[in-house]
């Protein structure tokens, strides 16, 4: 493999980000973080960013009394503020009001429309703007979107410019055999492939009545679908950002694109059908993981339990959210978080589990004047797992597994403390004492290496303090949530 470039969904700029961002946005760092470990810093691009144009943007903007462009403006740093606090490492933030990416949509667009898979129609149904898209039967219960039954689903009749997706029909089914693009979780594959076999529609691509888009390039009454133009973000933003490929190969496509099953059909079958109409490569691998409630329930504004990530950040420590939200439940299905949990699991692996291991190991170093070289092989005792198997697990998106097993380090190593007992060695056995502690700190080193991707910060204090030869007692990592 010679680069890996990673993407999160471009996330609308109607509202704050909240902590559903922060899910897809944190499981992109861990892989992107992993890769720069694994194939060097600059063999990895990291994209994300903002969604800006279209109905959702400008009707939110409206509410606010602000213009699209002022308000989209004004939440930027929002966005930028929550990623740096959970301490995302993107190379580059896109947003599609840049000149640079518009410029890029308007040339796909028109390259698509010179191959003949555009042609003008009538479009008569409902749209709902919380998705973005026009509806279909299976997206209506009582007449309202499945989605966002708050909202009235809008009636409309307009002219719009129509992308040939059902022409691409058999070309996706093959590429999804032949492996040239893959849909992960496996049973996501499957809803995908089995609803492309049934046939597919054509889409509408432009937008009559929305005048916040870019303007079709033949065609200034209407504007570029917002989809359409999202979706383009993925080919113009490493264009765009000057982080230059390394020699032998170029960016795009994706490695992968990750995202929640929400904008599945979006990314695993309309991009798809894009590419090859405008004859770009296909990324490798789409994955959608699955979506999370927050106490069983759905998250939303007017139930009033949306949970902002600062906030978050702010109480338990940027480390222990990413923590908490990659172990809580397997990245691909769908799952539950709430905060009794997070403090449940702060408590018991961090406070107790690895803050107590770190704390209490080099505080016996200090105390008993323990000299660790920094190549010092790892015994067996602390590792029964192999590093291969975590970094495997890392790569397949089984965030959970992962943080499982490097907590089972963590705890077998908080076991061996207890068995041995070092502080009464230390009375009768000075060399074995020795043994024991310097076992220990190759295992914490271990540990912490295993966390860089998943606890950035954690596993660069633990590097640093455990890689003097001279330890000294570690302050509490993480300190323990009272009732
Ligand atoms: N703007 C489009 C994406 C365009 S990408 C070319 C969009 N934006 S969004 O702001 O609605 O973001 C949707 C994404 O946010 C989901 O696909 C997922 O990555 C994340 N999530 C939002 N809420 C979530 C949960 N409750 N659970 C899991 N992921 C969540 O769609």
């Amino acid at each position: 493999m010679k680069k890996f470039y990673v993407t999160t969904p471009i996330y609308y700029v109607n509202d704050k980000p909240h902590i559903g961002h922060a899910y897809t946005t944190i499981a992109a760092d861990v892989i992107a973080r992993y890769y720069k470990i694994k194939l060097d810093e600059k063999r990895v691009f990291f994209l994300t960013g903002t969604d800006e144009h279209g109905a959702k943007i400008a009707e939110a903007a409206g509410m606010n009394n602000k213009s699209p462009e002022k308000f989209c403006d004004e939440l930027i740093p929002k966005f930028k503020l929550a990623w740096n606090n959970l301490n995302i490492d993107y190379d580059y933030f896109i947003r599609t009001t840049n000149k640079k990416h518009i410029k890029f949509v308007k040339n796909i667009l028109r390259k698509i429309y010179e191959n003949g898979d555009i042609y003008k129609d009538t479009y008569s149904g409902y749209y709902c703007v919380g998705c973005e898209k026009y509806l279909i039967k299976a997206d209506l219960v009582n007449g309202r979107c499945k989605l966002h039954p708050n909202k009235k689903p809008i009636k409309q009749k307009e002219e719009n410019y129509f992308f040939k997706l059902s022409k691409y029909q058999t070309k996706l089914l093959k590429a999804l055999d032949k492996g040239e693009y893959q849909i992960l979780p496996k049973s996501r594959h499957n809803e995908v492939y089995n609803k492309i076999k049934k046939g597919l529609d054509d889409v509408s691509l432009s937008r009559q009545e929305v005048t916040w888009g870019i303007p079709v390039p033949w065609d200034k009454k209407q504007t570029i679908y917002v989809w359409f133009d999202a979706l383009l973000n993925y080919y113009s933003g490493p264009q765009i950002y000057s982080k230059t490929p390394p020699k032998d190969t170029q960016w795009f496509p994706a490695d992968v694109h990750l995202m929640a099953k929400d904008i599945l059909w979006f990314h695993g079958v309309i991009w798809p059908a894009m590419l090859l109409s405008a004859g770009l490569p296909l990324p490798k691998t789409i994955f959608a993981h699955g979506y999370f409630t927050i106490n069983g329930q759905k998250m939303s504004k007017s139930l009033g339990n949306v949970i902002d990530p600062n906030k978050l950040v702010e109480k338990y420590g940027a480390d222990a959210v990413r923590h908490y939200l990659l172990s809580a439940f397997p990245f691909g299905v769908d799952g539950n978080v709430s905060i009794k949990d997070l403090e449940e699991k702060y408590n018991n692996e961090l406070a107790n589990g690895l803050g107590n291991l770190v704390s209490r190991v080099s505080h016996l170093c200090e105390k008993y004047d323990i000299q660790v070289q920094e190549k010092q092989e790892v015994l067996e005792k602390c590792l029964q797992i192999k590093p291969g198997v975590i970094w495997k697990e890392i790569e397949n998106y089984k965030f959970d597994r992962a943080i499982k097993n490097i907590f089972q380090i963590v705890n077998s190593a908080n076991s061996y403390v207890e068995k041995t007992k070092p502080w009464e060695i230390a009375k009768t056995d000075p060399k074995k004492l020795e043994i024991i502690l310097k076992d220990l700190v190759v295992c914490i080193r271990q540990i912490a290496f295993f966390l860089k991707p998943i606890m950035p910060k954690t596993a660069d204090i633990i590097d640093k303090e455990f890689s003097k030869t001279k330890l000294r007692k570690v302050r509490p990592l993480f300190i323990k949530i009272k009732d």
